[in-house]
């Protein structure tokens, strides 16, 4: 069974995947930044439920707390990283929508933001990317959005969107750097899912959404690498 990482795992989509890899005998190293917290409840009640998922306390925005987490880990071999944590903006989201629209626009909003969609799940690839070499499987999974495309979506976020489209960027430039190492870097929109960040007008169940990309994950080979799809398998034109 595969090691999986996994970032934002106590909530919305990174609390389902976790759940589910778990329910396959998976190992899981299930990174979240507040470990102690109400937001990480639902996570700990899992793991005293399976001896096989780690709970790690890891804030993207501290580059520090990754390094440490990377350093436990050396010479054990990760499977799969799934890149999944991720902010629209401030919380609440429907009280801060401005923060992220032309006219009102917080920079410090914009740069935390590119900060942990963008460089996060760059920064988590080059901390595990030797643990990804020792690993069977050598996918390193990044959820990104539709709206990081130039043909399909035009939502007027500024913040968000552009550190969907770096990101999705981002990960075809990994797969270049890795291909040789036979790893496959590609991303995923998940749908609109019913989680915090989903908050108005979600149709996806979260269950729906990671059973999806996890069957699509479990069949990935190296000529997916630099793909773009939706949790259906579609591939997402950008
Ligand atoms: N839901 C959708 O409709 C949708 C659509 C397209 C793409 N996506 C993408 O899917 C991914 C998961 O979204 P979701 O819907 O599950 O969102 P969510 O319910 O808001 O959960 C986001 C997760 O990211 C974590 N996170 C945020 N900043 C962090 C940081 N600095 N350090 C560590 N963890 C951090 C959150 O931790 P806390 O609990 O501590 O805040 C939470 O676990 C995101 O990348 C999102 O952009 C979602």
């Amino acid at each position: 069974m595969p090691r999986v990482l996994i970032t934002g795992a106590n909530r919305g989509i990174g609390y389902e995947f976790t759940k589910q890899y778990a329910g396959t005998g998976s190992s899981i190293i299930a990174c979240c930044r507040d470990t102690t917290g109400e937001s990480s409840e639902d996570l700990r009640n899992l793991s005293k439920k399976n001896n096989k998922i780690s709970i790690e306390k890891m804030d993207l925005l501290d580059h520090d707390s990754i390094n440490l987490i990377s350093n436990k880990y050396v010479g054990i071999p990760i499977d799969i990283i799934i890149n999944n944590a991720g902010i629209l903006g401030p919380i609440p989201i429907e009280d801060n929508l401005s923060a992220g629209h032309f006219g009102t626009i917080s920079y410090e909003n914009w740069e935390n933001v590119i900060k942990t969609n963008t460089f996060a799940p760059i920064k988590i690839a080059e901390s595990f990317i030797d643990n990804i070499k020792l690993g069977r499987e050598k996918k390193i999974i990044t959820l990104s959005s539709t709206v990081a495309s130039f043909q399909e979506s035009t939502v007027p976020s500024f913040c968000y969107c552009t550190s969907k489209t770096a990101v999705t960027k981002a990960v075809q430039l990994l797969a270049e750097v890795l291909k040789g190492d036979e790893i496959i870097s590609m991303a995923f929109c998940p749908g609109h899912v019913m989680t915090r960040m989903g908050w108005s007008g979600a149709t996806v169940k979260p269950e729906d959404s990671v059973n999806g990309m996890r069957s699509i994950i479990e069949n990935l080979t190296i000529a997916d690498t630099a793909s773009f799809k939706r949790y259906n398998g579609e591939t997402i034109a950008w």
